[in-house]
């Protein structure tokens, strides 16, 4: 089986990138993070923002996650219930931003998403893919841009929906958001030794594409 690991802060554009070389590739696509919003919308439906790690582990035990896979698309399933359409909210990511940083939900997420890879040729995105999941992955790529560029691709994104955000506000979000990851004790985001170093601050979508198309062609023949 083939791995692809691709890491990064958020709003770095992985997702996007994920899922082209997935179609170009014939590849499935896990995009990890969902996993963990499944768990911060859970716990901020049933705990409200004010999470603590004791609360989250009481829960644990009757949660199940499942992925599964609709014409190619990804969902979420929490206890069978397909939440999918819930996780995108700007709540749920600081909600899974918290929870990510408790061990034992990591722990409790790890079988799934390397057993995922066991049994297909995989693009996975998240943040501790190249460093933990998959550390033997076959090709890893860090993909990151500027806190502003990210920021103002956000609010790019928002305003497609008909949402108007302040700049400054996406701005804070994302670098508090990046503070959370990078500092967390246990898989904290950072880039693998080995992984490709792959800034598109001044990249389009198209142009990330193949960039990441050549370092992946340069490691393995799909
Ligand atoms: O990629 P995303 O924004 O959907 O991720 C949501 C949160 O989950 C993010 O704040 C960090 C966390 N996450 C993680 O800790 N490890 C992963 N492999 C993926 C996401």
């Amino acid at each position: 089986m083939i791995s692809i690991a691709v890491d990064g802060p958020s709003g770095s554009g992985k997702s996007s990138l994920a899922k082209s070389i997935s179609k170009m590739l014939g590849i499935l696509y896990l995009d990890t993070g969902a996993l963990y919003r499944a768990i911060g919308y859970t716990c901020l439906n049933q705990l409200g923002e004010d999470i603590t790690e004791a609360q989250v582990y009481a829960l644990l035990p009757a949660l199940t996650v499942d992925l599964g896979y609709q014409d190619s698309v990804q969902h979420v399933y929490v206890n069978g219930e397909d939440v999918s359409s819930f996780i995108r909210t700007q709540p749920v990511a600081m909600a899974a931003s918290k929870v990510s940083a408790f061990p034992q939900v990591r722990a409790f997420l790890l079988d799934l998403q390397r057993s995922i890879a066991a049994k297909n040729d995989v693009i996975m995105d998240g943040r501790d893919v190249g460093t933990v999941i998959l550390p033997n992955a076959d090709v890893k790529i860090f993909l990151t841009a500027k806190p502003e560029v990210r920021a103002s691709r956000r609010v790019g994104e928002l305003a497609e929906k008909g949402i108007q955000a302040d700049f400054d506000t996406v701005l804070k979000e994302v670098l508090q958001r990046d503070h959370n990851d990078s500092t967390r004790a246990v898989a904290p985001l950072k880039q693998a030794d080995d992984a490709v170093l792959l800034d598109n601050s001044l990249r389009d979508a198209e142009q990330t594409v193949n960039d990441a198309l050549e370092i992946i062609r340069s490691k393995v023949s799909l």
